[in-house]
């Protein structure tokens, strides 16, 4: 696994179940989604809940595969007498085989998000793949479209530059203590660093629900402020056969606010057609903070460093009129 995959343990699991209005909004798209009699790929099942929901909307049976903890959905299963129309793989999806699928699928339930656009935008190929090598000519994914934004943003945690500076020091220190060289270690703790600070500090630290029925997080403004609009990145759209194309190399910004340029924040949104079952936020920060001022335009890199470490490249391009 990346350092900068989310690990998804038992409590992982509980902490998605918490989240009882994300539990809600995808029952509504799988109620939408699944017809009676249908048969289910429910991807990256962790807890197995989308798999008892679709049985619950009337599927005929499911197939339910993750590469970890398979054992606890199986058990939850059991223990609900949902288990035998449901059929457990543990493996990795990019590794599935057909033999092991059978018939094609009429419903693709895949939530196998970490929220990070750095890391979701591999895992949308993974969907659009298993879609087109499972999926029924008509076959529904839930979601069947993730849509990302970029905000410009002034955040006192998204610091990089300080907390970066800081380590180099320390590490610089230390080498002449032990007369040893720590390069690699900087670089391991540099996007260690950066990847877990793209959540807030405190990861609980989401207490915000849009209004209507969809859930969603989104980080307390306090101690931070947005220097933009939301501008549209990207749109993956699986049932219409796409959902594995590239990000943009580039997205320009036009600032609204003057302030000092710290991150972007990222907006994930996952929808089923018309209905927007859930949405989050995470950050990229910039490795050096920049003065903006209204009607600025920025331009950041969307390049395999960032894909790797987090840090958004961001540069001047000129005003706006
Ligand atoms: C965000 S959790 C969602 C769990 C569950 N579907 C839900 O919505 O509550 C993502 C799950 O996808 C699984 N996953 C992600 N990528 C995978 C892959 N390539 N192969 C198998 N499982 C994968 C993870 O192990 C994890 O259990």
């Amino acid at each position: 696994m990346k350092k900068q995959d989310v690990l998804f343990n038992a409590s992982m699991h509980l902490r998605l179940l918490l989240r009882v209005e994300r539990t809600l909004g995808i029952r509504k798209a799988i109620q939408a989604a699944v017809k009676p009699g249908a048969y289910v790929l429910d991807a990256g099942c962790g807890s197995g809940i989308l798999s008892f929901l679709a049985l619950e909307a009337g599927a005929a049976s499911v197939v339910a595969v993750d590469r970890d903890n398979v054992d606890l959905a199986r058990a939850l299963a059991r223990e609900n007498g949902l288990d035998r129309n449901i059929r457990f793989i543990e493996t990795d999806l990019n590794a599935l085989e057909p033999a092991e699928i059978g018939e094609k699928v009429d419903t693709l339930l895949a939530f196998v998000y970490t929220n990070h656009v750095a890391v979701d935008e591999a895992r949308s190929r993974t969907v659009a793949t298993l879609r087109r090598r499972f999926g029924a000519k008509a076959c529904r994914t839930v979601p069947n479209r993730v849509r990302y934004w970029a905000i410009a943003c002034d955040w006192p945690q998204q610091d990089a530059f300080t907390e970066l500076s800081d380590l180099r020091r320390s590490l610089q220190e230390l080498e002449n203590r032990y007369a040893l060289k720590f390069g690699p270690l900087l670089e391991a703790m540099t996007a260690e660093i950066l990847f877990d600070r793209s959540r807030p500090t405190l990861y609980g630290d989401y207490k915000w629900l849009p209004g209507g029925s969809n859930g969603g997080y989104r980080h307390s403004r306090q101690g931070g402020r947005l220097l933009s609009d939301r501008v549209a990145v990207a749109e993956f759209a699986y049932d219409s056969g796409g959902g594995d194309e590239r990000l943009p190399e580039q997205v320009t910004l036009e600032l609204r606010s003057a302030g000092t340029l710290t991150a972007l924040l990222w907006v994930q949104e996952l929808w089923f057609d018309d209905f927007l079952i859930w949405s989050s936020e995470v950050f990229s920060p910039l490795a050096t903070p920049l003065a903006v001022r209204p009607g600025e335009r920025v331009e950041a890199t969307l390049d395999e460093r960032w894909r790797a470490t987090n840090i958004i490249p961001v540069k001047p391009v000129g005003d706006a009129r």
